[in-house]
């Protein structure tokens, strides 16, 4: 096991660069899927979950090479229909393989990949959806079964702008037999990124960034060079950072349309923040915090709203600020229990349903403390900085599957910080 090491008390100060996102990169792998040839991506990020997705792919028949940050993906006329269930298991972004699959060959397996430490994770609205547009599916021992022999265009309303399930349905209809509308779609940039990238490959979408998505299907689509967008829930956590930390932070590459909110708070909260250059938003921002942050009250809700994969970054926030703060989680049901690992660390946090109260500590106190998923164990690392003494985050792969180089970002920022292996039992119980 790995764990990451940190010494509290500096500040973070210096420059980051942003590269793709995540959560659209994994996406866009998967939407290779849905035409032969060679997809290249670009601006992809060198992420365990990269490694991951590639892996799902190559044991569906396709290759996949990373070289520096671009991707290439080569896939056979005939793609595999079964994707495999450890690799599914590991990675619930894996799930993403089901609609293109199903629109290409009819037929698609995909282990069920369950909930995991952020909440119970349905597949229901993707389900719903793609039986919408004419598929049969079972569940067979612990897999998704999806037939389908044409899928056909259908007006689908979500009850939640779910990413995933409104990935899987657009990626399903773009080769599909006619119109399909998805009602209440997500708009997170994402969905906006893969738009692009299926428009770019010959599909017919209009709505993207919208909650009205409306596709016509097309009988076939061809492979693209695309570039991915920049990932906002890095930038937004290089943003927090500073603020937590009472740094200097220059983001670059990161895009502030996609973090409005979060800048907004951090603004609240007494940042600076300026855009490295006006007339082009993209370039990146400086965020500063010359004091003690203000407690500011912040509530996740689907894009445009405070993301909830910044909660856990909220929640430090408001452990080190000056007063009481809100913390309110709208998207899944257990993204808390990361809290658990924050009161070790000393702070005051009480949680009722999905409300947290956070009353700050100039100081918190460092301890071993446990990664429970990607954005909870960067929220442990920051709170770390802010922390007297030694803090230790335990299963540092986690921050592997979303954070490029962060070792190295976080040493060139200043922070006191190693990566060290340790043998399981040589880590107190956590
Ligand atoms: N939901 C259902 N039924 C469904 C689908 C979703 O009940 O069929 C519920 C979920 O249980 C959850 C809510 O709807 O309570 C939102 O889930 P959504 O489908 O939007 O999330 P996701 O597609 O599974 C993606 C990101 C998450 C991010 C969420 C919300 C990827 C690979 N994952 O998950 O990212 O938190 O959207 O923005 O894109 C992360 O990167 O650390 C991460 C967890």
């Amino acid at each position: 096991m790995e764990l990451f090491r940190v010494t509290g008390g500096t500040p973070l100060v210096g420059e980051v660069t942003v590269s793709g996102a995540k959560n659209s990169v994994l996406k866009l792998m998967a939407a290779s899927l849905l035409v032969e040839g060679r997809t290249v991506l670009t601006n992809v990020p060198r992420i365990l979950d990269v490694t991951i997705m590639s892996e799902v792919l190559r044991r569906l028949g396709c290759e996949a090479a990373l070289e520096g940050d671009t991707l290439t993906i080569d896939v056979p006329a005939v793609p595999g229909t079964e994707a495999d269930y450890n690799l599914v298991r590991r990675m619930r972004a894996s799930i993403n393989v089901l609609g293109p699959l199903l629109a290409r060959r009819g037929e698609v397996r995909v282990p069920h990949p369950g909930g995991d430490a952020i909440g119970s994770r349905g597949l229901d609205y993707h389900i719903a959806g793609l039986e919408r547009m004419g598929a049969e599916i079972t569940s067979e021992h612990g897999f998704v079964v999806a037939r389908a022999s044409r899928l056909h265009g259908a007006r689908i309303w979500l009850d939640f702008p779910s990413v995933g399930a409104t990935e899987n349905i657009l990626m399903a209809a773009v080769l599909a037999k006619g119109t399909t509308v998805i009602d209440n779609a997500a708009r997170e940039p994402d969905i906006v990124d893969i738009c692009s990238m299926l428009k770019e490959m010959g599909a017919e979408i209009s709505g993207a960034g919208t909650s009205t998505l409306e596709i016509e299907g097309v009988e076939e689509l061809r492979p693209v060079t695309h570039r991915t967008v920049p990932d906002r829930i890095v930038s937004g956590t290089w943003a927090f950072a500073a603020a937590i930390t009472q740094g200097d932070i220059i983001v670059r590459r990161g895009e502030p349309r996609h973090l409005e909110i979060a800048l907004d708070k951090l603004n609240q909260a007494g940042a600076h923040i300026d855009l490295l250059d006006p007339m082009q938003p993209g370039e990146g921002f400086r965020v500063r915090m010359d004091r003690r942050p203000k407690a500011v009250d912040i509530v996740t809700l689907p894009y445009p709203g405070f993301a909830t994969d910044m909660l856990p970054m909220a929640i430090t926030l408001g452990a080190v600020a000056d007063g009481p703060s809100m913390v309110t989680e709208n998207v899944f049901d257990a993204r808390f229990m990361f809290i658990n690992e924050m009161l070790r660390l000393g702070a005051d946090v009480r949680t009722d349903g999905h409300h947290a109260v956070v009353r700050g500590k100039t100081w918190l106190s460092g301890a071993p403390v446990k990664a429970t998923d990607i954005r909870a164990g960067v929220g442990l690392v920051i709170a770390g900085l802010r922390a007297d003494g030694v803090t230790e985050v335990a299963d540092a792969f986690h921050i592997d599957r979303g954070y490029p180089d962060f070792l190295s970002q976080m040493r060139g920022l200043g922070a006191t910080i190693e990566r060290i292996k340790v043998e399981d039992d040589e880590f107190p119980a956590v």
